[in-house]
């Protein structure tokens, strides 16, 4: 099976890309590298904006999947222009293309902020999406374009990740549970805006395997999945990584709570997961914690920039809009 991954760079890619290879898939990456490139050597790569994708890019795919954009809050706040057009149009146009050169399946890398600010109620794929910031209403245009798209012939997929955490070769420090163990490690304290915020937290390797059952689900499946490892108010995150890293680090780590308001707060329902896509989550954040501190002397240098999405993006030498 061929498969292309459009921002197959980034920091969830750098994981998904080498587990299909070994799984046997042949896998090309197409990006803009805004982080470098860490992918495994064999790896097929296109150096190109999504925008300049033809028919023939992605023509003889059976599965193209949507890992691209701009991945968090700050960066769509920073250029919220840009990110409407990288979050929302260039899916539409991705998914358009791919299905106009014969593709069978498009996956869509969704995410849980879609449901912007809910109380204490398990939301599902059904439950209103009332975000109301850039990031959140740019990941619900692309989710609409890409779902629209789904017919007999094409299987249109979106994963509604939580926030997805551990280790990947193009690391990322400015994930919840990845910046409470750098802090725990480097400062021994956790630092919690509001501990009372819900947040669905994905493992990375979960996430992974979303994918993979995503890619192997039956052709006829279509339709939008909240993907997560578990919910967990952000207080709760905290006091199990303080735990964690505390037992296998032998370090006595504070927690510092402040209370600033959050527009994202929800938890949500992964059954339609489980039920159509037979996606059962393995982790927990203390074996986020344990895969963070198994791989932390790759990613020791806590403070270089490339691992915040933020810092290299202010530096691009885009034509931020
Ligand atoms: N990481 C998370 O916690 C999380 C949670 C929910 C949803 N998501 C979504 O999952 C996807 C992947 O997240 P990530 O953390 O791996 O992101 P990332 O920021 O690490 O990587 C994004 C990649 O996309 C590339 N890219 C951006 N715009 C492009 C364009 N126009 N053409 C080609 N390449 C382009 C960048 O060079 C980069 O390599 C994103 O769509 C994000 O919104 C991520």
């Amino acid at each position: 099976m061929k498969i292309l991954i459009a921002g197959g760079a980034g920091y969830i890619g750098s994981v998904l890309v080498p587990k299909l290879q070994t799984l046997g898939y042949k896998v090309n990456v197409l990006d803009l590298f805004w982080f470098g490139n860490h992918l495994p050597e064999e790896t097929g790569v296109v150096h190109k904006d999504i925008f300049h994708v033809e028919e023939s890019d992605v023509m003889g795919y059976d599965v193209v999947i949507f890992l691209a954009g701009l991945s968090n809050d700050p960066m769509a706040e920073f250029s919220p222009g840009m990110n409407f057009i990288s979050n929302a149009a260039a899916p539409a146009y991705l998914a358009y293309t791919s299905k106009k050169a014969g593709v069978r399946k498009f996956i869509y890398a969704g995410s849980c902020s879609v449901y912007g600010y809910t109380v204490n109620e398990f939301f599902d794929e059904d439950s209103p999406t009332v975000s109301d910031y850039p990031y959140g209403i740019s990941k619900l245009q692309g989710e609409r374009a890409v779902m629209q798209l789904a017919d007999y012939g094409f299987s249109a997929i979106t994963l509604r990740q939580g926030t997805v955490c551990g280790y990947s070769p193009r690391m990322r420090l400015d994930l919840v549970v990845n910046t409470m163990f750098k802090t725990s490690v480097l400062g021994n304290q956790i630092i919690v805006n509001n501990p009372l915020i819900w947040r669905p937290v994905l493992a990375i390797s979960d996430a992974v395997e979303a994918y993979i059952q995503s890619i192997n689900a039956d052709p006829d499946i279509s339709g939008i999945f909240n993907v997560a490892s578990g919910n967990y108010t952000v207080g709760e995150i905290a006091e199990y990584v303080k735990e964690e890293v505390g037992k296998i680090m032998k370090l006595d780590i504070s927690i510092n709570t402040k209370n600033i308001d959050d527009k994202r707060n929800y938890k949500v329902s992964c059954q339609r997961a489980k039920d159509i896509l037979k996606f059962i989550p393995k982790n927990n954040i203390k074996t986020i914690v344990d895969n963070l501190h198994e791989n932390m002397d790759r990613f020791r240098d806590f403070d270089n920039p490339n691992y915040y999405n933020i810092e290299v993006f202010k530096k691009l030498k885009v034509d931020l809009i």
